[in-house]
């Protein structure tokens, strides 16, 4: 008698669990909800933040930071989500996982910032770059790590770590610029009109010559030439630079210039539309979001252009409390991309959100604007 009435119970509260996990679980997808929980196949939060994605053969991979409770530091490594219609994400695990030797530059503990992954026609091999710091050392390394992995989820492989084209001139950089003299240890004050024009003159590129330039914030693009460029924040985060990989992806040609020195850009995120490229970045205030900024050229080694931030609307001064980290292309849409940002959330950084939003065009030129719910129907 006893455990009928037990059975009476607990049968409905069992059967509303089973329904309730079926519809998470097993829920599809069928728009973007900025800034709301994204679940995964199992019903959990995507964690791959500062990311990207990457197409291949009919499928869409997301490689992005993985975030804990409590820290921004790496204790994971990056993760890899698969998706065939950018709605609905399968969590392929851990593409490249942080090692446990406290002398590898990506132990446990290190930052491992803005994953980007391509692959390689010619190599036949998937190479990751991501914005490392070495553990206990704050964002002093500013250094660009690689890793590659001949299967697009992984694992993959650190192959090393380094500053960025030690011992070489941007190409945009005069003769009279290199005679000059510039020291550091001179502008001690920031922000005056001497030390701007410093700046603009390659004060920390000489500072950081025979070392190699640093490398923070960064994406890599693959153009449609085959060849692929780093774009990431050097010189103290001041001026954005633009290099040329070698054509295994492995490593920088020596080929780079320097865009907006002093402009202050974090975040970059690039497409390219009709034979002009349009790059998305951010200012620079840490977890904050700020207004985006927007630029544009005709040939990737300038000269660019500078555009009044592409957000429009309510927040559209925070970028709708985001910052941008890469642009996809909607594969088999004409002129269909989707701009990609976090909504950090530093003290709890694995709640941190995903802002997803189409790239409109008015009179030719990019606009952003707030949906709460979005589907590919948006793409003409
Ligand atoms: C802003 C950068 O865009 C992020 O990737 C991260 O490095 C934070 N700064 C750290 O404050």
């Amino acid at each position: 008698m006893r455990y009928k009435s037990l059975f009476r119970i607990i049968t409905p509260v069992l059967m509303a669990c089973v329904a309730f996990f079926s519809v998470q679980v097993g829920a599809v997808n069928k728009s973007f909800y900025p800034g709301k929980i994204w679940p995964d196949d199992k019903g959990v939060h995507i964690n791959a933040h500062g990311g990207g994605t990457l197409y291949f053969q009919g499928k869409y991979y997301w490689f992005g930071e993985f975030k804990s409770e409590n820290t921004s530091s790496a204790l994971v490594g990056v993760t890899c989500y698969s998706s065939s219609d950018l709605y609905n994400w399968k969590n392929q695990r851990i593409a490249l996982s942080v090692e446990e030797d406290e002398k590898s530059d990506i132990t446990k503990g290190c930052i491992i910032e803005r994953p980007k992954v391509v692959y390689n026609k010619k190599t036949n091999k998937f190479v990751m770059w991501f914005h490392l710091e070495l553990k206990g050392k704050g964002y002093a390394a500013a250094r660009v790590g690689v890793a590659v992995s001949n299967k697009i989820t992984g694992p993959y492989k650190f192959v090393r770590s380094f500053r960025s084209n030690p011992g070489i001139y941007p190409m945009n950089m005069t003769d009279e610029q290199k005679k000059l003299s510039l020291n550091t240890e001179d502008y001690k004050e920031w922000w005056t009109p001497q030390w701007y024009k410093a700046v603009d003159n390659g004060l920390f590129t000489k500072r950081d010559l025979k070392d190699g330039q640093m490398s923070r914030d960064m994406t890599i693009y693959v153009d449609d030439d085959g060849k692929a460029y780093h774009i990431y924040s050097s010189e103290e985060n001041l001026t954005l630079q633009i290099a040329e990989l070698t054509d295994d992806y492995l490593g920088h040609s020596g080929k780079y210039i320097r865009i907006f020195p002093g402009g202050h850009n974090e975040a970059p995120a690039i497409f390219k539309k009709d034979g002009v490229y349009w790059m998305i970045t951010s200012g620079c205030t840490g977890w904050d979001p700020n207004e985006a900024r927007m630029f544009s050229a005709t040939n990737i080694w300038g000269p660019w252009k500078k555009y009044p931030n592409p957000c429009v609307g309510n927040d559209a001064k925070l970028t709708f409390h985001s910052q941008s980290t890469f642009i996809q292309k909607v594969e088999g849409k004409k002129d269909a991309y989707i701009f990609m940002a976090d909504r950090w959330t530093p003290k709890h950084p694995i709640d941190a959100r995903y802002i997803w939003l189409p790239i409109l065009f008015e009179n030719g030129k990019p606009v952003l604007k707030w949906y709460d719910q979005w589907n590919l129907n948006i793409f003409k």
